[in-house]
């Protein structure tokens, strides 16, 4: 795509668990920020323009051999730099300071102490609190630096050299618990750096439909769309674009929550111009699970299955153009740590067969962070519902039936979720949750309805609250939500005389059953 220029900070990333945080919140002040793993080299950094550099915090000592380090040229470039946490110590080490291991470490939230004025410290008050997380801190500041913030245990909270524009703060003011940390970083964006802010959704819309429309001219493009967030953004993007000459083969293998499939189509036909492919195949779902039982091998059959189906349908009617995937950001950032060369792989990237030609792959939301997509989404009219709608695993409700898999437990599936999912948007309680689900354990067990002894489905209700999905605690819903759930389930969905709530988190449990 047309490279559109705006003002870019780079994140150079050293391996701290906070890093996609440190480039949202630089992206919230509409500034663009991208993360490149610290061993980018020199050039290629001189080379974008950055307004400024941030160093990421680290796992390590700047004074271990293996801990990454990068040429101290970087903060001769002119270009104003902040350093955080172990980026901070690194600054220090870089330029022949001191760094010394601490009697205690630092953790948690702590008071500091402003000392000097600071453009970095302009509306924060001379006491407030910060995150720190480090066993190292710096002990002699170097030449041309002054300490600017202290806590009563690290005599370097915060250090400058303003005439170079260097920057350090030993706490993490990405993280919410840094009182001011928002204000310290805008004030690196805005006074330090002398950012502007030209990085807003409207802006984007406009800038990517434009070079979408020259990269694709008079060509064709087709996208697979799943009903998800990214692909149903990158759906409404093409089609401003380039309406019509975009095909979205959306293929409902008849996993999906109850009536989804029909709403996905009828969203994206009367919402946007394009030619949208729907291909039913539950019946060919069913009968190549016929009889599986065991996770892993389900899985593997609805995706070979679901890959079958879109490319064969992709071959048979839209194999010319460019091909267009959802991939957004965090899906192809390379980690500081480890391999910085391995970039993650993810359900958004699909193998292409080898058969099947396009002119190019075009991934219009590579460059947002999933808040973003979603601003973008809201712009693009696409209804709230699709814009907020909670993970959905690609195997669908395939992963929340347990046991063979058929036609009748999906349906009970469907109308069990259905209705919770109605109560919970009833209860208002819906924004706390990060994803709720029933499942279907294929457990039967006797109940009594009227006079009469019944033996039949036993629901599960799944509901976790996480910020990242790699840990998530079980969500506290109130006992009387639960009791009408459980009330509405045994009453109006035929086949279920049981209800129990999930109250594992993760670990040990994952979110899925399966
Ligand atoms: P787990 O069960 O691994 O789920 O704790 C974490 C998050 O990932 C979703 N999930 C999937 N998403 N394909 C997907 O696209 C999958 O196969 C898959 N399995 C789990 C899950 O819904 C939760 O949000």
């Amino acid at each position: 795509m047309a490279d559109i220029q705006h003002e870019k900070i780079l994140v150079l990333d050293f391996g701290g668990q906070y890093n996609q945080l440190i480039a949202r919140r630089v992206r919230d002040n509409s500034v663009y920020a991208e993360i490149k793993p610290f061993d980018t080299p020199i050039e290629e950094i001189r080379a974008q323009g950055y307004k400024g550099i941030i160093f990421t915090g680290g796992p390590n000592s700047v004074y271990d051999e293996s801990s990454p380090h990068y040429s101290p040229e970087i903060l001769d470039m002119g270009v104003p730099v902040l350093g955080i946490c172990y980026g901070c110590q690194l600054m220090a080490y870089m330029r022949q300071g001191e760094v010394s291991s601490c009697e205690k470490s630092e953790y948690g939230k702590i008071d500091i102490d402003v000392k000097a004025e600071s453009k970095l410290f302009k509306g924060v008050p001379e006491r407030n609190v910060v995150w720190m997380s480090h066993t190292d801190y710096i002990s002699r500041v170097p030449k041309g630096f002054k300490v600017t913030a202290a806590s009563a245990d690290c005599p370097c909270a915060a250090m400058e050299n303003e005439s170079e524009s260097l920057y350090a703060v030993q706490f993490h003011p990405e993280v919410t618990h840094s009182e001011y940390g928002k204000v310290i970083l805008r004030n690196f964006l805005y006074e330090v750096c002398g950012c502007k802010g030209d990085w807003v959704m409207d802006n984007f819309i406009e800038n990517t439909v434009a070079s979408l429309r020259e990269q694709i001219g008079d060509k064709k493009v087709v996208l697979g769309l799943s009903g998800g967030v990214d692909s149903s953004v990158a759906a409404g993007l093409l089609s401003r674009a380039v309406g019509s000459q975009l095909t979205c083969v959306f293929v409902d293998q008849g996993l999906m929550r109850k009536d989804e499939g029909d709403f996905v189509e009828k969203t994206f036909t009367s919402l946007f111009d394009m030619r949208f492919v729907r291909v039913n195949c539950q019946q060919e779902f069913i009968s190549k699970l016929a009889g599986v039982t065991d996770p892993e091998q389900k899985r593997n059959i609805i995706g070979t299955e679901f890959y079958k189906v879109f490319w064969g349908k992709i071959r048979e009617e839209a194999a010319e153009g460019f091909f267009a995937q959802g991939t957004i950001y965090p899906d192809r950032i390379e980690s500081g740590k480890g391999d910085a060369a391995t970039i993650k792989t993810h359900h958004n990237q699909v193998r292409m067969p080898k058969d099947i030609h396009f002119d190019g792959v075009i991934e219009p939301l590579a460059d947002l962070f999933k808040d973003e997509v979603r601003k973008v989404g809201e712009k693009l009219g696409i209804p709230k519902e699709l814009v907020w709608r909670q993970p959905f695993p690609g195997p669908g409700l395939g992963v929340r039936i347990i046991g063979e898999i058929t036609e009748e437990k999906i349906k009970i599936l469907q109308e069990a979720d259905a209705v919770l999912r109605d109560e919970i948007a009833k209860s208002g309680i819906e924004p706390e949750l990060s994803q709720f689900f029933a499942v279907l354990p294929d457990v039967r067990t006797v109940g009594v309805m009227g006079d009469h002894r019944t033996y039949d489905h036993l629901v599960a209700i799944r509901a976790v609250t996480t910020d990242d999905f790699m840990t998530a605690d079980w969500a506290r819903i109130p006992y009387e939500v639960l009791a009408r759930v459980s009330n509405r389930l045994c009453n109006e969905v035929d086949h279920v005389n049981r209800v129990v709530y999930d109250i594992t988190s993760k670990p040990p449990g994952t979110v899925e059953w399966e």
